[in-house]
């Protein structure tokens, strides 16, 4: 099964995120695709698609948000989103924590939560690839 992540990381820990993503979830090949370097926003050759960025002053980078509008609207694509931020995640609906610097990195039940969203993403969309829905 064939997915995507499209991501903007500025300092590294949301492409460090979507590439632990990518090694822990079963049952998904990753590609991995930095939005400020590929054009392709052609979804049609993957099964599910992640989005993941980090919060900038209490929303979505506007690169981000442009790149977002810039896709074709899709029909019941599974798919996923994935933030990283500092202390205030803003209007972001998915809370995935990760530092800012050594200042307020992760404490062990923000890893935590990180690798029991992973395992639990890895769950459902195994779930979607045993009932045929992708
Ligand atoms: C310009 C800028 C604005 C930021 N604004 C916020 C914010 O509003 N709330 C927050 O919790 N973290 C904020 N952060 C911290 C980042 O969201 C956090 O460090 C994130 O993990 C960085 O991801 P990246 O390394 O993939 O760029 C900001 C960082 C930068 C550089």
């Amino acid at each position: 099964m064939k997915g995507a992540i499209y991501y903007y990381t500025g300092t590294g820990n949301t492409e460090l995120a979507c590439c632990s993503i990518a090694e822990n979830i079963n049952h998904i090949d990753f590609d991995l695709i930095d939005i400020t370097t590929s054009k392709n926003t052609n979804l049609s050759k993957y099964e599910v698609v992640g989005f993941a960025s980090p919060t900038f002053y209490m929303g979505i980078p506007k690169v981000f948000k442009d790149f977002l509008f810039s896709i074709k609207e899709q029909d019941k694509k599974p798919a996923f989103i994935l933030n990283t931020f500092g202390m205030m995640q803003g209007s972001y609906p998915v809370f995935i924590a990760k530092g800012w610097g050594e200042v307020n990195r992760p404490n062990e039940q923000q890893v935590h939560d990180f690798q029991s969203f992973i395992t639990d993403l890895s769950s459902k969309l195994g779930n979607l690839k045993r009932d045929g829905k992708t």
